[in-house]
């Protein structure tokens, strides 16, 4: 009833919200100070100055700055509920600066648009928005004004494109004209404003959601006002583009040739009204690297002091760079250049704040891990510090993690990349906030038990990622360490299995403290502890331990030795499989799933590797696209010692009681003995 009633109020009040006008407004004088409150993205930065440089003037870069929040920029308005979108108007000053002689481009855009990250945009005339394949497509969403500074679609280009225009979903212009603005008190008077003079330009954009048409004004900042008549003024269809959730900012592009780079030095935003006039008094100063072309160069001794300054700058320059060369912070071999997951160290240092304690997320088998957000992207991450003894074998280490770098799937924890120094290995991961599956089977939080459909889910999702590490990469990749800890649950409870492959590494001599088995006390198949040979048969053993844990809530190994292969084998083998099952569950939960989740536990923990299932015959069980096989002979173990499981310590007594067994998987490898092997 509780839920019932505060869902129909959430529904109304929503609509509530929706009926009326929404309301954002925000004024940056300089973004010193703002700097979470933009996602920037490739080239763009903001400097010590407030001033946001969308790209410097390096050849084919692009940058993004958007406002980190999306905004909700339509509104439906009884009786009919008919979308309609939001006026909005924007306030920006920016300035583009080439350099000398050589040919500036592209060009900035304000943007409205369904995302803040383009990973296909393309340079150039592209404007850091749009590839050729997706150039025009309904399916951009994207609303831009572009100051562009190159005609058309040719690098070759005349250097008369110095133009503003309108662009729904492509680089083709819905309406265009040269960048200038009209005197004041004259309909036809227009002044030319160059865009890369370099000196700063203001910028309007209105959009009036009655009416459907939108103003474009531009004017230069020493004119310190709005002129009155807009330079385009468009009628413009966004029901389709606008979507309930857009993101504003800006892109920039540079190109081949045509490189300039392109700053924002203020900006307002309004929703529904006019945006906050921007006061240029407190603006940051404009970029200083000036068109030498704006310069007075008729004395030559203004060019002999300008030369020396040059010379002076190029021979502290070279010290510089000399210095940096010398300083450890972060100096290259030549095989690290090439590779595309290396990180930078400083950039994980500043996420983490330094490897604070207080960022520890975890503590895992090769070292603690860090929660982080990356400084240029603003994107979380996992980094997991390993502290090793020696420098050795750093270059096989960095191509293992080059090579599980390029691995993906839905239910593996992403490897992003890694970085080392001295004796520090840092690997980045996806960030996944939710928890561990550990943690939510053994400590529930609020009493949140996982439901069963949850639990089966889980079980599935771990499968299949399990199943790309065995067959579906390019090269076999074994685990290794596959238990419920290493399992992470995203927010819409997937699992994601993290730590794969690292393993791996001791075969390397990387982590070499511990030698022989790697894995975990109880996910550990017999053949693995004897002859020390991992094979994907041991992942399965492991994954079949992992069943049984999701499904019962208890540890594969317990207090007072207890095993539990050993407790659901034998209520099993006593007609009583469905006691096991959580107790937390009452009986909740569907019997067949329940009951082939616990046999194929089983199965999986077969001592003898022969008897269990690849992954793929796993995912077949699990999706009943196929029966599991009746076992017969369950407890034998091959040395004769264990004949039979031995059922004696189940006379009555609850398993927590349980003092003797013999362990049908583990055979006749006790925990102790197995423990000083290690
Ligand atoms: C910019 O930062 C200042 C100080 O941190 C804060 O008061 C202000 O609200 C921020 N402006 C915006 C638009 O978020
Ligand atoms: C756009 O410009 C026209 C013509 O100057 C003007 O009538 C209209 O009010 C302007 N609209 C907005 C939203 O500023």
């Amino acid at each position: 009833m509780a839920t019932k009633f505060s869902l129909a109020f959430l529904i109304c009040s929503s609509l509530i919200v929706s009926a009326h006008p929404q309301e954002l407004k925000f004024v940056f004088h300089g973004f010193k100070g703002n700097e979470t409150n933009l996602t920037t993205e490739g080239a763009s930065i903001i400097k010590n100055t407030g001033l946001l440089r969308l790209t410097n003037r390096s050849q084919n870069v692009i940058g993004h700055a958007f406002y980190s929040e999306s905004i909700r920029m339509t509104e439906r308005t009884p009786p009919s509920h008919l979308k309609n979108v939001s006026s909005f108007s924007t306030h920006f000053v920016f300035a583009i600066v080439h350099r000398g002689s050589d040919p500036g481009g592209y060009g900035l855009t304000f943007t409205i648009s369904q995302k803040n990250k383009f990973p296909e945009a393309e340079a150039d005339h592209y404007l850091g928005l749009f590839n050729k394949a997706t150039n025009g497509s309904s399916n951009n969403h994207i609303f831009a004004v572009e100051f562009d500074t190159v005609n058309g679609f040719n690098e070759n280009a005349d250097r008369n494109g110095n133009h503003v225009g309108i662009n729904i979903n492509g680089m083709i212009s819905n309406a265009a004209e040269p960048a200038a603005y009209y005197s004041e008190g004259s309909d036809s008077n227009k002044e030319d404003v160059d865009l890369e003079s370099g000196d700063p330009i203001q910028a309007w954009i209105d959009y009036d959601g009655q009416t459907s048409v939108v103003n474009v004004t531009i004017a230069p900042a020493s004119l310190d006002y709005q002129p009155s008549k807009p330079l385009l003024s468009k009628w413009v269809n966004l029901t389709d583009v606008v979507l309930d959730n857009m993101y504003i900012g800006f892109s920039s592009s540079t190109g081949l040739i045509k490189a300039s780079s392109h700053y924002i030095l203020g900006w307002s935003f309004a929703l529904n009204g006019p945006a906050p006039a921007l006061n240029l008094s407190r603006l940051p100063e404009a970029p200083k690297e000036k068109s030498p072309s704006s310069l007075k160069t008729s004395t030559v001794v203004l060019i002999a002091v300008l030369s020396s300054v040059v010379l002076t700058l190029l021979g502290v320059l070279i010290v510089l760079l000399l210095y940096k060369r010398m300083m450890p912070f972060e100096r290259l071999e030549e095989w690290e250049l090439d590779c595309p997951h290396r990180f930078r160290y400083k950039d994980l240092y500043l996420a983490t704040k330094g490897f604070k304690d207080s960022e520890i997320v975890g503590v895992g088998g090769f070292g603690a891990v860090y929660r982080g957000v990356l400084p240029t992207t603003g994107v979380e991450v996992a980094v997991k510090k390993i502290t090793r003894s020696s420098k050795e074998g750093m270059k096989e280490f960095a191509a293992e993690i080059e090579s599980l770098g390029r691995l993906r799937h839905k239910n593996l924890v992403n490897l992003q990349g890694w970085c080392k120094k001295k004796n520090n290995l840092l690997i980045v991961y996806d960030y996944i906030p939710y928890g561990s599956l550990d943690a939510l089977i053994f400590h529930p939080k609020d009493d949140a038990v996982l439901e069963w459909h949850e639990r089966f889910n889980i079980i599935k999702g771990v499968a299949s990622g399990l199943l790309y590490l065995h067959e579906e990469w390019e090269q076999v990749v074994l685990h290794r360490d596959v238990k419920s800890s290493n399992v992470l649950i995203d927010l819409d409870l997937n699992p994601r299995l993290g730590d794969f492959g690292l393993a791996r590494l001791h075969d390397h001599g990387e982590l070499s403290h511990t030698t022989g088995v790697v894995g975990t006390i109880g996910y550990i198949a017999p053949e693995l502890a004897r002859v020390g040979r991992a094979s994907t048969s041991t992942d399965v053993f492991a994954y079949g331990a992992l069943l049984l844990e999701v499904a019962t809530a208890r540890r594969p190994i317990g207090s007072g030795h207890f095993i539990l292969v050993d407790w659901v084998m034998e209520c099993f083998q006593t007609d009583r499989l469905l006691e096991v099952m959580d107790q937390k569950l009452g009986s909740d939960f569907v019997v067949k799933e329940a009951e082939l989740v616990l046999k194929l536990g089983l199965l999986c923990s077969h001592y003898r590797p022969e008897f269990r299932p690849t992954m793929r015959q796993v995912i077949r069980y699990l999706n009943g696209e196929e029966e599991l096989p009746m076992i017969e002979n369950w407890g034998v173990f091959d040395s004769g010692r264990v004949t039979k499981v031995d059922s004696k310590f189940m006379k009555g007594i609850s398993s927590d009681q349980i003092r003797s067994y013999r362990s049908s998987s583990l055979g006749a490898i006790s925990y102790s003995s197995f423990d000083a092997g290690r």
